[in-house]
């Protein structure tokens, strides 16, 4: 049967992965309350068309951080690829480049930022940074990443300890053998299982838990690539990620796999969006799975959107081709969608397009 939209791939996905690797992809922080969310809560926001409009010429394309892009989709960074596909982040690298958008490296990738240079050379990345408790490896990473020639560094901030994992607990969590965090030589970055997951054990003995606001300041002065925050869900963190000179904010509750019954992404973008105004683009993540939902993430103020968990279900179904698959699907979707509610440019996006579905109460008509 042909894989026509995302849920799809992830049927797909569900059926040909082991089940270990499957959890790990799938799977929220807690009862997974936030998980359910982030998907429903695009569901409470109808789309108000506009009809008798041309719209015979349309386009997609927009330009963030001075980037030039197909859609406003870029991927997310998702760790260890190479279990959903044996060319792993490499051909997740490779498909943004085939579609002209931006992909971006977790810390914990199963391909090193050399392979992933190598394999992709033209296609624009981001790299995503956790701050170890070694300073000195953290500064190595960066180096790399900015030799390599990656446009900008994803300071994740929603990380001190990860979130309560319960499936990566019962399956004792870690990476198959003959996997490896591939930026590290050192046998104690890599991710085996002390008897809960194996991720969990990993994050909270490497990365600093003390992270605060002075190291984001540190990391901007230190770092020659502009720096995006990743993880901001108040307005009141966004006012002070403004201070600190970074770029960019991604509005992200780490797809639903850290503090459970956190709001959905899509609930708190506009208190972000407001706080920030037109100072420095705001980006969301969680739970997009429809090209409307792009559109809905838009017509809410933010410049992009990233998708995480579709990718590996593509690169799990097909490897770089199916990655390649779920962008053009979001992005053909996308403008449907566009078509449909009257609009030809990306830049028309705007509230007057959306309404919650609390205004249909009855108690309103
Ligand atoms: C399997 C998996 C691994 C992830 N790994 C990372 C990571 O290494 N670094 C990070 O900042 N975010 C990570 N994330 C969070 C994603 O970057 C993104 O915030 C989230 O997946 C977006 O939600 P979605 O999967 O519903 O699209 C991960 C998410 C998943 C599902």
């Amino acid at each position: 049967m042909a894989l026509v939209c995302v849920s799809d791939y992830e049927k797909k996905a569900s059926e040909i992965l082991p089940k270990t690797p499957w959890d790990y992809y799938r799977s929220g922080a807690g009862a997974e309350l936030t998980l359910k969310l982030n998907e429903s809560a695009y569901k409470r926001i109808r789309i108000r068309p506009r009809v008798l409009i041309d719209v015979s010429k349309r386009n997609t394309k927009c330009n963030l951080l001075g980037i030039d892009l197909n859609a406003p989709i870029l991927i997310a960074p998702t760790a260890m690829q190479k279990m959903a596909h044996f060319d792993g982040e490499m051909a997740t690298a490779k498909a943004a480049g085939n579609f002209n958008t931006i992909y971006t490296m977790s810390t914990l990738s199963t391909c090193s930022i050399e392979e992933v240079e190598n394999a992709a050379p033209g296609t624009n990345k981001f790299y995503q940074l956790y701050i170890y408790k070694d300073r000195e490896l953290t500064k190595n990473l960066i180096c790399r990443a900015e030799k390599a020639g990656f446009k900008a560094l994803v300071l994740t901030v929603d990380a001190p300890i990860f979130g309560q994992r319960r499936s990566d607990v019962r399956n004792k969590f870690e990476l198959p053998s003959h996997l490896r965090l591939a930026n590290f030589t050192d046998e104690k970055l890599f991710v085996q299982s002390a008897g809960g997951s194996g991720i969990s054990e990993y994050v909270s003995a490497q990365f600093d838990a003390t992270l605060n606001w002075n190291d984001v300041q540190w990391l901007v002065n230190f770092s020659k690539l502009p720096v995006i925050l990743k993880g901001i869900m108040t307005y009141e963190d966004a006012s002070l990620a403004l201070k600190t000179g970074c770029k960019g904010i991604i509005v992200s509750n780490h797809g639903a796999r850290q503090l459970d019954t956190v709001p959905a992404t899509i609930e708190v973008l506009p208190e972000i969006v407001k706080a920030v105004g037109s100072q420095i683009p705001v980006m969301v993540d969680g739970g997009i799975r429809n090209g409307t939902d792009v559109f809905k993430a838009l017509a809410l103020g933010a410049k992009a959107i990233f998708v995480g968990r579709p990718i590996l279900y593509g690169l799990a179904v097909n490897g770089e081709k199916g990655v390649e698959s779920i962008l053009n699907i979001l992005r053909d979707e996308l403008d449907s969608a566009m078509a449909l509610a009257g609009i030809t440019n990306i830049s028309e996006i705007n509230k007057s397009f959306i309404v919650h579905e609390s205004n249909f109460c009855v108690s309103k008509l």
